[in-house]
């Protein structure tokens, strides 16, 4: 199979590496990629939102399966798009359809949806500028902290937790007032859940699915889980908290009752989902749905699969899925983000970077990198993800750090702390 990977983070790097490993490979491409993608197969420089240019490579090059990385191209449609051209039409895609990528797109959605199908979440309540007095009079009957959510896709930062009420009531009119353009249009305010985060994910080609590993990434930039959020620093897998009684729980109230409603809505869904949870006393809570998977948790889930993927993207594509064997490591994968100096907010970029060739105890997964003058050079926030397997968070921890003191590049940070809560 000749397969195309639209995106270019760690994600896609790790879901590069380990298609790379399958059988059924023909040919790979991913567009635009990184430089360590482009070790793999062969970047093509078309952004993946620019569907009838991915549609014309598709065509030329024998594309035989789209897999999506990123939630933009999804929420704007692309399996639709492929699905409804003739000459697309037999290329499944890996990844819902426009109206399934909602539950990502609009948290009004996906709180619509899960109220529907009674699946455990905050208790919320959604506002526009038509009616913010009484999305002030909701923020009063709740308790600090407050969580303001804007509807829409807001590059990570749509999400505002408040200490204060005033504070909150002014956030929730500049969120109104277009802070963060359309997204803003609508407003969901919820309860805080108090209780400790982690992942779950979820394959599923509109019938079955396989629950992949979960996961816990490092969202804050500093250490002790402080400063700015990021789009994530670091990941451990599996969480030890998540334990087979806790993970039951997720599927019985929450997987299960997500994949019903999906079909009951008539919705196509083919491809990933991503759930943020909140364990409040043994119960899992949904914080929020992706429609993708999460970068950096790819490269700590990816590693875990002794499947070949291809063969599960096949059982997606065909709805075959429960056929399929699925087996997962029982080793720990910890993965560590080397990121730019002044990251998440500005920061310069195009230093080279060096020491990667020394690496044998970890699998370096590229974030932000690109290839230039026979040089890896760091070209986003995000730069490299080091990802180690070992018997334990501590062994695999020590791996990752180990390898990166071989790293090198000018204004190189990453946090010394990813895994240590889990300990
Ligand atoms: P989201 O983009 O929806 O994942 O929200 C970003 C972050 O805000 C989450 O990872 C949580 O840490 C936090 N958060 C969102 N909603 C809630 C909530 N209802 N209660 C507590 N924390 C929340
Ligand atoms: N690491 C969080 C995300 O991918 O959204």
């Amino acid at each position: 199979m000749n397969i195309l990977i639209l995106g270019s983070g760690g994600r896609e790097h790790a879901l590069a590496w380990k298609i790379k490993q399958s059988k059924k490979l023909g040919k790979l491409y991913i567009a635009p990629g990184n430089a360590g993608t482009g070790i793999l197969g062969e970047n093509v420089d078309i952004a993946p939102t620019d569907f009838s240019e991915i549609g014309d490579f598709c065509i030329s090059h024998n594309i035989n399966m789209l897999v999506v990385g990123p939630e933009e191209p999804l929420v704007r449609g692309i399996s639709n798009f492929f699905s409804s051209e003739d000459r697309l039409k037999h290329i499944p895609v890996i990844g819902p359809s426009k109206e399934g990528a909602m539950l990502e797109g609009s948290k009004d959605f996906a709180k619509t949806f899960m109220k529907e199908f009674s699946i455990p979440t905050a208790a919320y309540k959604t506002f526009t500028s038509v009616n913010i007095e009484e999305g002030y009079a909701f923020l009063e009957e709740l308790r600090a902290p407050y969580v303001i959510k804007a509807d829409g896709l807001a590059a990570g930062k749509g999400v505002l937790i408040l200490n204060n009420l005033e504070e909150a009531k002014h956030m929730l009119r500049e969120t109104l007032g277009g802070k963060f353009g359309e997204a803003g249009n609508k407003v969901v305010i919820e309860e805080y859940l108090h209780g400790i985060e982690l992942s779950t994910f979820v394959l599923t080609d509109g019938i079955s699915y396989k629950l992949l590993p979960e996961a816990k990434d490092y969202k804050r930039i500093g250490e002790g889980d402080t400063g700015p959020n990021t789009g994530g620093m670091g990941a451990v897998s599996p969480v030890p908290f998540a334990d087979k009684t806790f993970l039951d729980k997720v599927c019985k109230r929450i997987i299960e009752p997500t994949l019903k409603g999906l079909k009951q809505r008539d919705i196509t869904y083919k491809g990933f989902i991503f759930i943020g949870l909140m364990n409040v006393n043994g119960d899992p809570y949904v914080i929020e749905y992706n429609v993708r998977m999460g970068d950096p948790e790819t490269e700590v889930i990816i590693p875990r699969l002794d499947t070949d993927l291809l063969d599960l993207f096949e059982g997606v594509a065909h709805q075959t899925l429960a056929e399929k064997s699925f087996t997962i490591s029982p080793e720990t994968a910890v993965t560590v983000v080397c990121v730019s100096g002044g990251y998440p907010d500005g920061y310069t970029k195009g230093f080279p970077i060096s020491g990667l060739d020394k690496i044998s105890d970890s699998i370096v997964f590229h974030a932000g990198t690109k290839h230039k003058d026979n040089a890896t050079i760091a070209a986003g926030g995000r730069v490299l993800a080091i990802t180690s397997l070992g018997h334990n968070i501590t062994d695999a921890l020590r791996k990752s750090y180990q390898s990166i003191s071989s790293i090198k590049y000018e204004g190189m940070y990453m946090r010394r702390d990813i895994g240590q809560d889990l300990l």
